[in-house]
Order: structure tokens, then sequence, then C-alpha cells
């Protein structure tokens, strides 16, 4: 996929609770790149909308200080800015719109929005280029669980999505449930590979299903009965290893059978991951192998580009800008996907 993209792009991401800045020269090098995990959330179990908002405020205007010093750049040297401005928690995303609005009119240059589920869909071309069309892309995070042929830029068709929790959030919820922290991905992540994954037989919601929808209560709710019926934490460790790698089989499981048979359906060239839950080392391991067997270019990004950031953001408002799309000076922050402009399946 070839296209064309701005000079010097300041990206501002602020869907949910990591704070991002990033600027992106020629839409390939990444001039300074700054996340700020919001740690705070780590005291309530998840995220607090309020707060995370309050975060962004104080932390946003700093990070893009910081970004520009990094990049060696002043800030007239900006030919244009990117932020998200959908999905996400509306009182984040109203404070990165407002501050972009706010420099682009300071400095005199275009700002445009970039949705947020578009932008985990390019993610990877920061590092692996531009990807062989046509694609099939997975977003797997906390909020989303999505299944996208990609056909170029701008031109999607959805496959799938998850019909109640993400798979990012049936990890956290599981994790709440077993008494560990918050995020629980990474924790279970952890423990799985110290765990027996067939010591619980749990469902594969969907795996036999028409179409690429998921649905990933059912066995987290499966996880909270076997963990109800074991009283109040602490548990065993070796229990609570085996839970860990069991649910993450039955995930890792489910993800790569409706992501094959997506592939196989669109006769895909390529795969690109995004989203938190690209992270996890037992997806990605089935991932590769899944892709090798089939002679599809598997395209994971790093960790920092799978999870919320402003690369990718500044990537394809860098893509926007350059296709002329006009200056959004009257942006505003939509939080929900259906109403993004994407085109999603309503229920
Ligand atoms: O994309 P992301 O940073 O934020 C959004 O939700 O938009 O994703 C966060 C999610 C959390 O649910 C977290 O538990 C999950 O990604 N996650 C993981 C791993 N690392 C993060 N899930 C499974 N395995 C991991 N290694
Ligand atoms: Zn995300």
């Amino acid at each position: 996929m070839s296209v064309s993209s701005a000079r010097l792009v300041l990206g501002i991401e602020s869907s949910c609770d990591d704070s991002s800045v990033a600027v992106l020269e020629d839409g390939t090098r990444l001039r300074a790149h700054l996340i700020a995990a919001q740690d705070l959330h780590k005291l309530y179990g998840g995220v607090v909308p309020e707060l995370a908002a309050r975060a962004h405020l104080d932390l946003l205007p700093r990070m893009v200080e910081q970004a520009l010093a990094e990049a060696r750049l002043a800030p007239g040297d900006l030919t244009g800015i990117a932020v998200t401005y959908a999905p996400g928690l509306v009182g984040s995303l109203v404070v990165g719109v407002a501050l972009a609005k706010a420099y682009a009119y300071a400095l005199g240059i275009p700002v445009v929005g970039v949705n947020h589920i578009e932008a985990h869909l390019h993610a990877a071309t920061l590092e692996h280029g531009p990807s062989p069309l046509p694609a099939v892309a997975l977003v797997v995070s906390g909020g989303h669980t999505e299944l996208v042929e990609v056909r170029g830029f701008g031109d999607y068709r959805w496959l799938g999505s998850t019909r109640d929790d993400a798979a990012g959030e049936a990890y956290d919820k599981v994790a709440k449930r077993l008494g560990l922290g918050f995020p629980g991905g990474p924790i279970l992540d952890r423990l799985a590979t110290q765990g027996n994954a067939t010591a619980f037989d749990l469902p594969r919601p969907m795996l036999h299903q028409p179409g690429f929808d998921f649905s990933f209560s059912g066995l987290k709710t499966a996880v909270a009965n076997i963990v109800a019926a074991l009283g109040d934490p602490p548990y065993a460790d070796d229990l609570v290893r085996d839970l860990a790698a069991s649910f993450q089989a039955a995930v890792v499981e489910t993800l790569v059978a409706r992501t094959m048979r997506a592939l196989e359906a669109t006769g895909a060239r390529a795969l690109s991951l995004g989203g938190g839950v690209a992270c996890n080392r037992a997806l990605r391991a089935a991932l590769e192998t899944a892709c090798a067997e089939r002679n599809v270019a598997l395209r994971i990004p790093s960790p920092r580009l799978c999870a919320d950031n402003a690369a990718m953001i500044a990537l394809v408002g860098s893509w926007k800008l350059a296709a002329g799309a006009p200056a959004e000076p009257g942006l505003e922050a939509v939080a929900s996907l259906e109403e993004s402009g994407l085109p999603v399946p309503t229920a």
C-alpha cells in the first residue's frame, strides 16, 4: 500500500488511560514518541474516566514540549497536527482534541481527527513498512476485538467484532476475580507460562459458529464460576497458574481460529495486529505458526506500538493530511465506534 505522507506531524492520543505524543517525519521516521501510562488507575482496579481526563490535562502539554525538545524542533517547524477524536472515553478524548485544536490555531497549521481503531489497523506499518493487500487486521484491546479486511487506506470491510466483552476486558476481569492486579493481561500472560493449559476444560465461545464475531463473556463467567466455588482469595499458586493457562489457551485458540477463517475467506496476503492484547506472547506465537503455514505475512508491532500510542495517530494523520483532507478546526470528540465514521455494522 503506497500512500503519501505529510512532513512533520505532531500526534496526540488520549482516548483512554494512556497519554501519548509523537512527532513523525515523512510518515516513516519517529522523531519522538512518549507514552505515559497512568498508573493511578491501578489503585481502583480499573480505569476511572474522570481521573483519566484530569491526568491527560496535566500530562499532555508537558509531553508536547518534551517531544518537540527530543525531536529538536521548534513548534513552528510542525506542518500538521493529528489527534484521536474517536472512539474512547469522551472526557479523555475532549482533552486531546481541545489541545490539538488550540496548538493548530496558535501555530496556523491544520489539525485532522484520526479514528483510534483505524490507527490500530495500520500501526504495524511503522515498523514493517507498507502492507501487501488485501490484508486482515485484528485489533484486540481492553475495549475492542475487531477483525477487519483492509483493502487500502480508508477502504475497510468489517468482518467481525465481539458481541459482549473485549478480549482484554476478559483478561482484566478474570485477573480481578483471581485477586490479581490491573491490568490483568500482562499478569495472566506471565502466570500462564507456568501453568497447565489443560487443567480446566473451558469453553471456546463462537469457535464453530459461522461468521467472524467473537464472544468472551461466557468464558469469563466459566472462570468466575470455578473461582466462586473456591471461596475468597488468596488461592493456591498452582491453581491460579493453571487457571491462567487454561483461560489463555481458550482466548488464544478462539482468536487464532476466527482470524484464520478471515484470512481464508478474504484471500488476504498479510495479517496486521494491534491493541494491548497483541502483546500477548502465546497469541503472537500461535499466530506466527498459523500464518507461516498459510504463507501469510504476519505484521505484529513491538509492544509499544500495539498498545495505545500517538505514533499510529501521527501516521494516519500524516496520510490524511497528504491526501488533502480538509483541516478540522471544529473537530469534536465521538465516544462510540459505531458513530465514528468507520463501516462498522450496527446491531
Ligand atoms: O490497547 P490497550 O493498551 O488499551 C485499550 O484498551 O485501548 O489495551 C489494554 C488491554 C488491557 O485489557 C490489558 O489487560 C491487555 O490489553 N493486555 C494484555 C497483555 N498486555 C496488555 N492482554 C493479554 N496479554 C498481554 N500480554
Ligand atoms: Zn487502543
